[in-house]
């Protein structure tokens, strides 16, 4: 468990000394540069590099390091380099393409001026039919020709002048066959050899070694022997009042996104399953043959879905029983049964029709799992034509896993629809609203914001699948459901309407996010000639997008003679609901067409609404060809703000405290819209929460540049979840705040408008970076945070050098534990203070000193 630090310097001075090794020998002039791709690891790992001087002797360069990867597709199944070929091109770049698997008429494309830095990627249609395999090109008559073959060997040329535009394809006699066979590290291996400046390969080699540097530093962990530590360790925080900052006051929101169950089945209080008899196989993408309409249902009578003469045509299936007994019925397990709370009572309500003439009206019933009936209503007799009945129904009983019943009081045919059973308890109490324990949860983390709806979530797996606001506002039965890409249903209940008034709810500012004209990278086909950003919403096509984002702000702010605001009123909230941010694009791929979408949308919004802060995006990582082509967008269209994302480890966030220090604030501001600490096995403990309170008190002291940071994800119900660490776990009775939870509200709570720069010196000097401190002010409050990842106490002082807070009652709220601990909770205690605060802060702990004037 304790840190290997020996082995660590060792390896580190290894890579310190190669090089100069290196430097010593004579350096040739130019060498060869082999350029290939491995099978190993079933063709995920990229472009490798091989170096020689006399074509025979092979020295790979980091045999195992990347270059630069394929970001096509999927994870797992696609994402892969097949037969790279590697040329300089007339610009004067080194161009590389590749084939992208055996199915798709598409390759891969990318450039570099350097063979370090690669820029953005294309995957053009060579071809509608058929796939592109050993793609070669060559540059002749003021173009490059590019070649491959079919599967069936057949070779193809077609040709381009700007790797953009490309002629229509003609079968060629040869394909090119530039490529060449080498044997590096004992295996032989297919790809391109070309001459370069020996300077080209120490550029690759210091490239390999800050990569493999980083990589220790990412690896390092915060588990240290106490033996390190003879001396007691001490420090001292000396505040520094006249270097104090403005900073944002909404440091802190929350990143809401329907995965892991968040909405349906989560925070949405809804509990009917499957209420529209809308699951569909396709929302898991047929790897679940009961996950369909009849899902969560089952009946004693002869049951069918229908989807004749529907409600709604966006909700268009709905049950159809055949009653050939009385008695006989329709149930529903709900979300792994339906937990209820004696003396409660809950808003059942339905849509129903029958065709026949002796018409019965329903019987309903909260049933336990021994039968018991604890609840029950019935509806009067129900019409031909459909109709919506409600009913309260009061539970006599707590009970966790309660079915619904519903017993028609007639024979021959009924048809049912949108059957609901919602607790009138919700947050706020609210109609159609969300689980009170759950959004209480949040409400405590005094969050200063919400994002939402996701995450890829809103982007969407392909085209069709983007997150479209206006289908999820208006009655429910005409909202339009939508696979969600975390392998289930949404049924959009939870909607626009609802998370603009949880918003309100909680004093918090609305963040939407709205997809940039092109779903998620990672995307499936579905149906698309190529997967991943497949294209983008066509061109022609995206008027009708930017208009539909210009609606969502009119549908949040215009006022109620608006089409939109109109449609607000509607829903019950006349007043506007003073949206001022919206972010456009989730950690997307940077491309020429993400950037033509994501400018039109951003340009009518800035056009329309000047007021409103957009938000760009700069891909999934803290640095790569996402965050510096994405950056170079947000200089070059002057951005309000950029959302960045990351989910980096305990190391990772040790030795990049300074992270944002040198970031230009005359530049976009920085939303830090998705991040958390990961270890191995994913666990969110002691270890992960103090990195991420460490990378808190990071931020607060940037907070001029980057003012709105959220961590993600954030809720996970047992059971159900697709991705791991969260924020908030829960099921249906119990909420389960982790540990990282807690650094995260004592964060909310702890805001401050103004930042006090600080000098910590300590007697620890070897771990240096694992003390630090913040302090920040609000008009009557000082409030001062310290983190000490030693495994010791460590004594601190911190002056006070603010004399009306001097001699006060203060509190101190102190989070520590064992590093593996995953339940520790903050404990609060009183305390008094003079002109300094003296502490003992725990090994492992993360403090929160809060003096009132
Ligand atoms: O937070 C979970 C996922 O992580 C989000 O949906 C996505 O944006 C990111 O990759």
């Amino acid at each position: 468990m304790f840190q290997p630090i020996m082995k660590f310097n060792l390896k580190l001075l290894l890579l310190i000394l190669l090089p100069l090794a290196y430097a010593k020998a004579s350096k040739p002039d130019s060498v060869y540069l082999f350029a290939y791709s491995t099978v190993k690891n079933n063709n995920h790992n990229g472009l490798h590099f091989a170096w020689s001087q006399d074509k025979t002797n092979w020295i790979a360069i980091g045999p195992e390091h990347s270059f630069v990867r394929c970001d096509y597709g999927r994870w797992g199944s696609q994402k892969k380099m097949f037969s790279p070929y590697l040329f300089k091109g007339n610009d004067g770049l080194w161009h590389l393409i590749w084939s992208l698997n055996d199915t798709d008429g598409a390759v891969g494309h990318v450039t570099s001026p350097d063979l370090v830095y690669w820029g953005r990627q294309t995957y053009p249609i060579l071809t509608e039919k058929g796939i592109c395999q050993s793609p070669e090109a060559t540059f002749n008559n003021r173009s490059y020709q590019v070649t491959w073959k079919d599967k069936n060997g057949e070779a193809y040329i077609a040709s381009t002048k700007d790797w953009v535009n490309y002629s229509t394809p003609t079968k060629t006699a040869n394909a090119l066959q530039q490529k060449q066979k080498l044997t590096v590290s004992g295996n032989v291996e297919e790809g391109t050899l070309v001459k370069v400046p020996y300077s080209t390969v120490e550029n690759l080699i210091n490239s390999y070694r800050i990569s493999v540097a980083k990589g220790m530093q990412g690896a390092e962990r915060l588990a240290l022997s106490p033996d390190l530590f003879k001396d007691p360790v001490s420090m001292k925080v000396t505040l520094l009042p006249n270097q104090q900052k403005k900073i944002s006051e909404e440091l802190l929101g929350i990143f809401f996104e329907d995965i892991n169950y968040s909405a349906d089945g989560g925070i949405y209080a809804e509990l009917v399953q499957n209420r529209g008899f809308e699951y569909n196989l396709s929302d898991k993408e047929g790897r679940d043959k009961n996950w369909n309409a009849f899902k969560a249902w089952s009946s004693t009578a002869d049951f069918s879905i229908d989807s004749l003469n529907p409600i709604h045509k966006n909700t268009s299936k709905y049950a159809s029983l055949l009653i050939k007994k009385k008695g006989e019925s329709l149930s529903n397990e709900g979300f792994d049964g339906i937990a209820l709370k004696a003396g409660e009572k809950y808003d059942f309500s339905l849509f129903a029709r029958t065709p026949e003439s002796k018409k019965g009206g329903l019987l309903v019933q909260l049933v336990s799992p021994n039968g018991e009936v604890i609840g029950s209503t019935s509806i009067p007799k129900i019409t031909s034509n459909w109709k919506k009945y409600s009913s309260v129904i009061t539970a006599s009983k707590t009970e966790d896993k309660a079915k619904l019943v519903i017993i028609p009081q007639q024979t021959g045919r009924v048809h049912l629809d949108m059957v609901s059973l919602f607790p009138q308890n919700t947050f706020k109490n609210r109609k159609n609203g969300l689980r009170a324990d759950l959004a209480q949860a949040l409400a405590d983390m005094k969050p200063k914001f919400v994002r939402f709806p996701g995450g890829c979530v809103a982007h969407g797996d392909g085209i069709q699948n983007m997150y479209r606001w206006e289908n999820t506002i208006g009655p429910l039965e005409t909202r339009k459901p939508l696979r969600n890409l975390w392998g289930y249903h949404q049924t959009a209940g939870l909607g626009y309407f609802e998370y603009f008034q949880f918003c309100e709810d909680l004093e918090a500012e609305p963040v939407p996010i709205v997809a940039a004209g092109v779903p998620c990278q990672n995307s499936a086909h579905h149906g698309c000639a190529i997967g991943g950003q497949q294209g983008g919403i066509p061109m022609e096509e995206m008027d009708e997008y930017v208009q539909s984002v210009l609606n969502l702000i009119e549908y949040a702010n215009g006022d109620i003679t608006t089409v939109w605001g109109k449609k607000r009123a509607e829903a019950g909230h006349p007043k506007p609901f003073n949206l001022k941010y919206i972010g456009v694009g989730n950690e997307d791929l940077i491309t020429d067409i993400f950037e033509e979408r994501f400018k039109l949308i951003n340009d009518a919004i800035k056009k329309k609404y000047p007021e409103i802060t957009v938000i760009g995006t700069v891909g999934p990582f803290n640095e790569g060809t996402d965050y510096v082509e994405g950056w170079k967008i947000a200089d070059e269209m002057k951005l309000d703000m950029v959302d960045e994302h990351y989910y980096q480890s305990p190391g990772w966030y040790l030795n990049n405290q300074d992270f944002y220090d040198s970031y230009d604030r005359n530049k976009a501001k920085v939303y830090l819209g998705e991040y958390a600490a990961h270890i191995p096995g994913r666990h969110n403990n002691i270890e992960t929460a103090l990195s991420e309170a460490l990378h808190m008190i990071n931020l607060e002291r940037n907070a001029d540049v980057v003012t709105m940071t959220s961590y993600a994800p954030l809720l996970a119900k047992e059971g159900y979840t697709q991705w791991s660490p969260d924020l908030i776990y829960f099921n249906n009775t119990e909420v389960k705040p982790t540990v990282g939870y807690y650094v995260q509200q004592l964060f909310g709570l702890n805001s401050g408008k103004y930042y006090v720069p600080n000098h910590l010196s300590s007697s620890n000097n070897n771990f240096p970076k694992r003390l630090a401190a913040s302090a920040v002010t609000n008009d009557n409050e000082i409030i001062i945070k310290q983190v000490n990842l030693l495994p010791v106490a460590v004594s601190s002082t911190v002056d006070i050098p603010y004399g009306e807070y001097h001699n006060k009652k203060a509190t101190l709220t102190v989070l520590s534990g064992d590093l593996s601990d995953k339940n520790a909770k903050p404990v609060t205690q009183s305390i008094n203070i003079e002109k300094e605060v003296k502490l003992s802060l725990p090994a492992y702990s993360f403090s929160v000193i809060k003096i009132s004037k």
